[in-house]
């Protein structure tokens, strides 16, 4: 029913809207996160504050506010409901109306949708961002792959209907990274855990 998407797609919204970087941070009392670094709210940035547990921790709570509204959706409303709690916690999370719309790039909550949906599509995620990062040590260059890889994995595996959602987050992925690839081009981006 119409009200069921909706509401699936609103919840998800909500949860996605926690900003739990600036949040973190700010309770943690070093100031505006949005101050430092890339100017970002996303755990990356926080590493930037030299603080290993916080990033870690904006990193778990980023990525459980997609997978905790997609698993619901799912057990309760079905697969279709899931994928627009999942697009509502993205779309959350990058635009949120507490901070006029300027949240963070959405990577975590890429990785927390994925796994709401299966570790199916968390796997190829994680596998290739954890090896591009090792490799290069790009936190966004990762992001970027790990995204579009994932996208392909999901039509290369028949999951047609969710690959379409993955191609639209893939999309704004690339979209909230535009400076990030300006940055990769002309060698300024910053690495993992340097300060910036
Ligand atoms: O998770 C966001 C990451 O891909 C880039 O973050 O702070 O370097 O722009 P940042």
């Amino acid at each position: 029913p119409p009200f069921a998407l909706f509401l699936a797609l609103v919840t998800g919204y909500l949860s996605g809207s926690v900003p739990f970087g600036l949040l973190l941070t700010r309770m943690a009392g070093l100031g505006d996160v949005r101050s430092i670094g890339s100017g970002n709210i996303g755990a990356t940035n926080v590493l930037r504050t030299g603080r290993k547990g916080l990033a870690a921790l904006t990193l778990l709570l980023d990525a459980l506010k997609g997978t905790v509204p997609v698993l619901m959706a799912k057990q309760f409303l079905g697969m279709e409901a899931a994928m627009l709690a999942g697009l509502g916690a993205f779309l959350g999370h990058l635009y949120p109306v507490w901070l006029r719309f300027r949240g963070g790039k959405g990577v975590a909550t890429f990785a927390g949708i994925s796994l709401g949906f299966s570790w199916h599509v968390l796997l190829p995620f994680a596998v290739v961002w954890l090896a591009t990062a090792a490799v290069t040590r790009y936190s966004s260059l990762a992001a970027l792959i790990a995204s579009a890889v994932t996208t392909v994995s999901l039509f290369y595996v028949g999951e047609a209907a969710l690959g379409w959602l993955y191609v639209l987050l893939t999309a704004i992925v690339f979209w909230k990274h535009r400076q990030n690839i300006q940055r990769l081009m002309s060698g300024a981006e910053g690495k993992i855990g340097q300060k910036g």
